[in-house]
């Protein structure tokens, strides 16, 4: 436990795999960091482990993760405020896995809903929420940034927490519960009710690294819904909606006042509004991401100082599971 007169401590992952990172992720997730930084202790990491689930080909994963780390800098994590680091590159996060899998109920972790959506697969994946526990608990986080879809495995670290601290005496802080920030689940532009999500990739997912004229293309030929309303609607028109979202948030203006602005106006406008306004919000982070991706040497060494400041951080908690447990201490 922290004491209480600790700064509140901020912790949150992503993943390496796929084509890089995307307008939800940044929206739903990198974004919020960036914006915490200030005020709380933030570890952010790299889910290097997590990614095995998928068994990526070698090659493309170190690329992948070289790039990754490029596109957390150019969003604005700064390694000067807030500690980044690969989740590989800490062992407590395996080992302290072990552990939490050991107080996991069977159906509890069949109940998880990742697994049963991808339709099964391999053990690493059925395990991988309690992975995420484990990241989480290492760190004696507080609070954890992450996109609505993250929620359940939120909830089932607070559960492996209390229940661990019940059996064996306080040891992990429970994070706080998954505090629900609705405008910003972003959806596919081509299939407007599903996520933006990375596996789904195509026409529907705005890449934070892309050419300008994909992006253009994207938004202009993404899917709008019957009527020529600009309108906020979820269930009737889940396309216009999100583009809404995705406009509130890259400009600052709350959906009503953009609602108001486009009466009278067609979809045609209203599109070229959007479209214009993502290239804003990425033009700084794309020409900042060319600059890093050049220096690989800069991001290694980024991850490496991230390491040297989260590995005791996480052996320490260790220990003291270790003990709890009634392991003994290596001679
Ligand atoms: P990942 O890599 O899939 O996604 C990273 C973050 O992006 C958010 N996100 C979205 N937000 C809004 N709209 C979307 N369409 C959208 N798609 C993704 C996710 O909610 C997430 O916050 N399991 C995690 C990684 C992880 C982790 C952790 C996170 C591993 N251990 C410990 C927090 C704490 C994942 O796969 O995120």
């Amino acid at each position: 436990m922290s004491p209480p007169n600790q700064r509140r401590r901020v912790l949150s992952g992503i993943q390496p795999t796929g084509a890089g990172k995307h307008l939800g992720n940044y929206l739903g997730a990198v974004r919020h960091w960036t914006a915490l930084q200030d005020e709380f202790e933030c570890f952010f990491f790299m889910a290097d482990l997590h990614s095995l689930t998928i068994l990526p080909d070698p090659t493309e994963l170190r690329q992948q993760c070289r790039k990754l780390v490029a596109e957390l800098l150019a969003m604005g994590v700064d390694p000067a405020k807030s500690t980044l680091f690969a989740q590989s590159h800490i062992p407590e996060h395996a080992e302290l896995s072990w552990v939490l899998s050991c107080l996991t109920g069977y159906g509890e972790a069949s109940r998880m809903t990742q697994f049963k959506e991808k339709g099964g697969g391999n053990v690493g994946l059925f395990n991988y929420p309690i992975l995420q526990a484990a990241d989480i608990l290492l760190y004696q986080a507080h609070a954890v940034p992450v996109g609505e879809d993250q929620r359940q495995h939120l909830e089932l670290t607070r559960d492996l927490g209390q229940r661990f601290n019940n059996r064996y005496g306080e040891t992990f802080t429970v994070p706080d519960p998954y505090v629900q920030t609705s405008a910003e689940r972003i959806k596919d532009l081509q299939e407007p009710t599903a996520k933006m999500s990375t596996s789904k990739g195509g026409a529907g997912v705005l890449w934070v690294i892309e050419d300008e004229k994909q992006t253009l293309k994207k938004i202009k030929s993404a899917v709008t819904d019957t009527g020529r309303e600009v309108g906020y609607d979820v269930e009737e028109k889940p396309g216009i909606s999100n583009l809404l979202t995705i406009l509130s948030v890259a400009t600052g203006t709350p959906v009503d006042d953009l609602v108001g602005r486009y009466e009278g106006k067609g979809y045609g406008d209203f599109k070229a509004d959007v479209a214009e306004a993502v290239l804003q919000m990425f033009a700084p982070v794309r020409s900042r991401f060319d600059e890093l991706i050049a220096d690989p040497g800069y991001l290694d060494e980024v991850l490496r100082e991230g390491a040297a400041t989260a590995g005791p951080v996480a052996s320490a908690t260790m220990a003291t599971v270790r003990d709890r447990i009634g392991l003994l201490a290596p001679a």
